[in-house]
């Protein structure tokens, strides 16, 4: 079977948000509705990727900006096309588009008890910050 890396484009929303509704470690919210993800992919064009094998989707990820750093979220390959490399090159094509604007470093956030999905992210090259915590508020 042949591993094709594709631009993430709203035709593929539908495919894309069952996957992540089935994987374990993906935590979606409000902003991952239709309307919340045509605005991030319209804001940081050239940066968000899926894989299919054959016509089938294998993963996807989305990758944007704050316009400082880079920021992946929502790395995800289904169950049955793991283990095959596709997390790292969907990952791999996100940096490649990150570089090329000029961004020089990526961030991504990481649920504690996904053990599974830590130990990928440092295999594939990144690093604990044990000197950061994640601290958010709500704007209301
Ligand atoms: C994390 C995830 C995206 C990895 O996708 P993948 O396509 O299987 O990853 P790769 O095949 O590119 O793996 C690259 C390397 O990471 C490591 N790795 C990946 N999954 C691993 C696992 N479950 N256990 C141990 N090591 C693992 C291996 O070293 C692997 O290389 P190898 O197979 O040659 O040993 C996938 O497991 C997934 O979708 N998990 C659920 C969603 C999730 O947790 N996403 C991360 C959110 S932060």
């Amino acid at each position: 079977m042949t591993v094709r890396i594709l631009p993430f484009t709203m035709a593929d929303y539908d495919e894309v948000i069952a996957l992540w509704q089935s994987s374990p470690g993906i935590g979606l919210s409000d902003v991952d509705r239709p309307e919340g993800i045509a605005a991030y992919l319209a804001r940081n064009p050239g940066l968000s990727f899926l894989a299919r094998l054959d016509d089938e989707l294998a993963g996807a990820v989305l990758c944007g900006t704050d316009g400082r750093r880079g920021y992946l979220h929502h790395l995800a390959v289904r169950p049955q096309a793991r283990r095959q490399g596709i997390g790292e090159t969907l990952v791999e094509h996100c940096l490649s588009g990150l570089k090329a604007q000029g961004y020089q470093k990526c961030h991504i956030f990481v649920y504690n008890g996904n053990v599974e999905g830590q130990v990928f992210w440092e295999r594939v090259g990144w690093k604990l910050r044990t000197e950061l915590v994640i601290m958010s508020k709500d704007i209301v």
